[in-house]
């Protein structure tokens, strides 16, 4: 009887393990006209969205690997962060410490040799094996439910990724996390690896951006961490032809190829883009377009809506023609400034900034409402 049970536990373990692991790269995908992308629940991933070019032709805009089982491999070693959420808080943690209440509270420290936290410690949201919750032709839903103390941090916290599609070509990405039992940091985001010339040509430089409500950043130290200090892309004393000032559109770059605001020996955009919008619109207004980027090659255009209060920004300053781009995209390599991540989220540290006014938008307890991220993606062509 005993011998029994533990044989079934046994093989019942080894079908879990086995059937896991095929689970957790199964692609998803969804679909309306003109537009379909697919998902893996390892990381709640993106891994292609295909969309039409000028010419009607069916791009795919996003980075990845062709083979799921290279996201696995690529977390262990180059760790790039090609499509997942990140969580459970987004982006640098100074030092990773941060105090709520009473409690200073201490996180992995996985970046910098030991200086920061870096996209929600050693085994990030982009590193966990979400749940399919809802699944039909035009949406999906991941769910993950993070252990009280996971990581550091204080409390559970549950979390549903909805992506839909629709027509007109429209990606919706929604985010709901829910504090369980303690008052903890909670900042997701996603982190798509986008090339809307689906490597036509092997930069993005020459495409065209704008964000009108973007007049400041956040400034950074060497190594990317918030300094406490907020500056205007457009100081009094600088050209009109500042190179983060992107409130009138212009080409890439302009920016990446004079900005050296992104760490040290760094020229391009790694940025966190504060979003004033303007007086008569809510902070959180959704409806506004925060972003709008076309691509030089297909004039496949972005239009960006987020009830978020920022965007990172980052050029793929760090890539270096060695990581090959999927077959879906040719028989090219990813080069540096060959793609932008577009990070839709909070202030980066601003749990360690409460003079910023923001920790209600990123502190959450079992009595707080949930932290919502919203944002749309819509395609049209020019
Ligand atoms: C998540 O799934 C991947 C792919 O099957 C597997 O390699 C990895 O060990 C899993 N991670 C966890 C924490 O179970
Ligand atoms: C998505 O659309 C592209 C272009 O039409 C197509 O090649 C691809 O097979 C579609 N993906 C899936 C999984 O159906
Ligand atoms: C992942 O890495 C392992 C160990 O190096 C290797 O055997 C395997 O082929 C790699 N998988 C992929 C998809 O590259
Ligand atoms: C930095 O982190 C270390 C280790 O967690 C801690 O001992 C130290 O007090 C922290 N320093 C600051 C300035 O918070
Ligand atoms: C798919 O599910 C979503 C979310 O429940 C729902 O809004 C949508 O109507 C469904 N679509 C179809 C085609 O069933
Ligand atoms: C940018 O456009 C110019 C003029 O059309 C062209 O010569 C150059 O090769 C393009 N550069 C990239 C990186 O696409
Ligand atoms: C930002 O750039 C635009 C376009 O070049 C320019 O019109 C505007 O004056 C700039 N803002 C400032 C104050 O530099
Ligand atoms: C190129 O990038 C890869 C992946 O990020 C990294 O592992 C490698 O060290 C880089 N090589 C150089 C020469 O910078
Ligand atoms: C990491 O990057 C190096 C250099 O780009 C590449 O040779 C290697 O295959 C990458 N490893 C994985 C697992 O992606």
């Amino acid at each position: 009887m005993r011998f029994s049970t533990t044989l079934f536990g046994l093989v019942a373990t080894i079908a879990t393990l086995v059937f896991a692991n095929n689970d957790n790269l199964q692609p998803y995908t969804i679909y309306a006209y003109g537009i379909n992308a697919t998902f893996i629940p390892y990381g709640a991933r993106v891994t292609s969205l295909y969309v039409h070019d000028r010419n009607n032709t069916p791009r795919d805009v996003v980075l990845g690997y062709d083979d799921p089982a290279q996201y696995v491999n690529d977390t262990a070693t180059n760790h790039t962060y090609f499509g997942p959420i990140v969580g459970r808080y987004a982006n640098r943690i100074k030092n990773g410490t941060f105090t709520i209440g009473d409690t200073d509270y201490h996180v992995p420290t996985n970046e910098h040799g030991g200086a920061n936290t870096l996209h929600g410690g050693s085994m990030g949201y982009d590193d966990r094996n979400w749940t399919v919750t809802q699944y039909n032709t035009s949406s999906i839903t991941f769910t993950l439910l993070d252990p009280s103390g996971s990581q550091g941090f204080p409390g559970a916290v549950l979390t549903h990724v909805t992506y839909t599609v629709i027509s007109p070509p429209r990606l919706t990405t929604r985010i709901v996390s829910v504090s369980l039992d303690t008052y903890t940091p909670i900042m997701l985001s996603t982190h798509i690896y986008w090339n809307l010339g689906a490597f036509q040509s092997p930069t993005i430089l020459n495409d065209t951006l704008h964000m009108p409500y973007s007049d400041r950043i956040i400034d950074i130290d060497p190594i990317l961490v918030p300094t406490g200090e907020l500056s205007s892309v457009k100081l009094p004393w600088q050209s009109p032809a500042v190179p983060l000032n992107f409130t009138e559109p212009k080409q890439i770059y302009e920016a990446a190829l004079h900005s050296q605001q992104c760490g040290e020996g760094c020229t391009g955009i790694d940025n966190a883009f504060i979003l004033d919008r303007r007086p008569y619109s809510s902070a959180e207004d959704a409806s506004a377009p925060v972003l709008q980027w076309t691509s030089a090659d297909t004039g496949i255009t972005l239009t960006l809506r987020t009830n978020q209060q920022s965007l990172q920004l980052y050029s793929c300053v760090g890539q270096n023609g060695t990581i090959p781009v999927k077959a879906s995209q040719g028989d090219g390599f990813v080069e540096k400034y060959g793609c932008l991540v577009i990070e839709p989220q909070q202030w980066i540290d601003g749990i360690n900034h409460p003079e910023w006014g923001q920790t209600d938008r990123q502190i959450f307890g079992p009595d707080s409402p949930p932290q919502v991220l919203w944002a749309t993606y819509d395609f049209s062509v020019q």
